[in-house]
């Protein structure tokens, strides 16, 4: 993240303390190794009293696909299934990044989970609840994105049913660079500010005996960690590392006279995507502008789209929780009669998520399972 976070009691400088008949147990979560951005979180008991290690085998998700065209899934017709640990459903994948949907089926979760190799970015597509880490409460409801760094302890409660889309990535999520000033401040004229981003809110420390469990999320198996002292034992801490909250609502779209092309609706950026948004938002302002996507091939990126919540003009057969994948090289665009129904419109209110990612996507069986077939037909019927 691009600004600085300190909450709870913290020891005058870091690596000292302060009494030492009430050592705290200071803790660095890092990311490339010691060199990226950081948090120093200072806990009750120690981070490392594991009293039990078990590991458990898991299936690896497979790019079973082998075809190359564009095509259409309906995430709705998934089934609700486990929790964070056993319940995210990858829908497409390539070697760096994971498209999962999760709709867990408890309205709580009682262990905690971490996952060792995968940034995640959820975005809630429906519902509510909170994660709950060391570092403190995080709400989320609808349209939230939900930045969680990797090696995050954390578990979700959940107040209402949740339908959540997640990115995972081996690459780090960013803010997108452009976004900033060289103090690291978000610049006039970006589709959001500081102020709009949401971070936990640290609880009193538990100290707590009891049995808690940790699932660590490695490619082929789980490491669960058996801890006899509460994981949410965090006292203060400070840094730039931590898991974030925004809500599309407070986001600010970017229009022009003309059709604004993609890159204007940027949300975050990685090495291996990019993800954007689609916001509800006025359209081009020329008296005869086409309000509507020209046709477009795109080459050196595959353009995934998840609709969420309006009415996807351009789209036929489109329903919230579709998903659409237009690979490069094949030419795509507003399918028959969408310019025509488009003139003259003035606005619109749709909310889809976009990523641009720069290897190709494939599906896996669970994304063949939910596939709309012939939808690469759609513009000739
Ligand atoms: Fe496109």
């Amino acid at each position: 993240m691009v600004f600085y976070v300190k909450q709870g009691k913290l020891p005058e400088s870091r690596h000292t303390y302060d009494n030492r008949n009430e050592l705290r147990r200071e803790e660095l979560f890092g990311e490339d190794s010691f060199e990226g951005a950081y948090s120093l979180l200072y806990h009750l008991n120690e981070p490392t009293r594991i009293k039990s290690f078990r590991e458990v085998k898991k299936d690896v998700e497979k790019k079973t696909d082998n075809l190359y065209m564009h095509r259409h899934l309906k995430t709705g017709s998934l089934d609700r299934k486990g929790s964070i640990v056993d319940g995210k459903q990858t829908v497409m994948m390539n070697d760096r990044i994971k498209i999962q949907i999760l709709k867990p089926k408890d309205h709580s979760e009682d262990t905690f989970y971490r996952n060792a190799l995968y940034e995640m970015l959820f975005f809630i597509h429906e519902g509510s609840g909170k994660m709950v880490s060391p570092m403190g409460i995080l709400n989320f409801s609808q349209g939230d994105y939900l930045y969680v760094p990797k090696g995050l302890t954390f578990r979700l409660d959940y107040d209402s049913p949740c339908y959540i889309l997640i990115f995972q990535s081996m690459d780090d999520i960013t803010i997108p660079t452009r976004y900033l000033n060289r103090y690291g401040q978000l610049k006039e004229g970006t589709p959001y500010y500081s102020r709009d981003i949401r971070v936990p809110v640290l609880q009193k420390p538990q100290n707590n005996k009891g049995s808690f469990k940790i699932f660590i999320e490695y490619e082929d198996r789980f490491i669960e960690e058996e801890m006899d002292m509460n994981p949410l034992d965090v006292e203060g801490w400070d840094g730039y590392l931590y898991p974030f909250a925004i809500n599309v609502s407070s986001m600010a779209p970017i229009v022009g006279k003309l059709h604004m092309p993609p890159p204007v609706h940027e949300t975050f950026s990685s090495k291996s995507m990019m993800v954007g948004t689609f916001l509800p938002r006025k359209f081009d302002f020329h008296p005869r502008s086409v309000p509507i996507s020209y046709y477009h091939n795109n080459i050196d990126v595959d353009e995934f789209l998840f609709y969420s919540s309006g009415n996807f003009m351009s789209r036929k057969g489109i329903e919230p929780g579709s998903i659409t994948l237009h690979v490069r090289g094949i030419t795509h665009g507003p399918q028959p009669g969408a310019v025509e129904g488009a003139l003259g419109k003035e606005g619109t209110d749709e909310v889809a998520v976009m990523i641009e990612t720069y290897d190709h996507l494939w599906l896996t069986d669970t994304g063949k399972k939910i596939e709309v077939p012939d939808y690469n037909m759609s513009w000739y019927n």
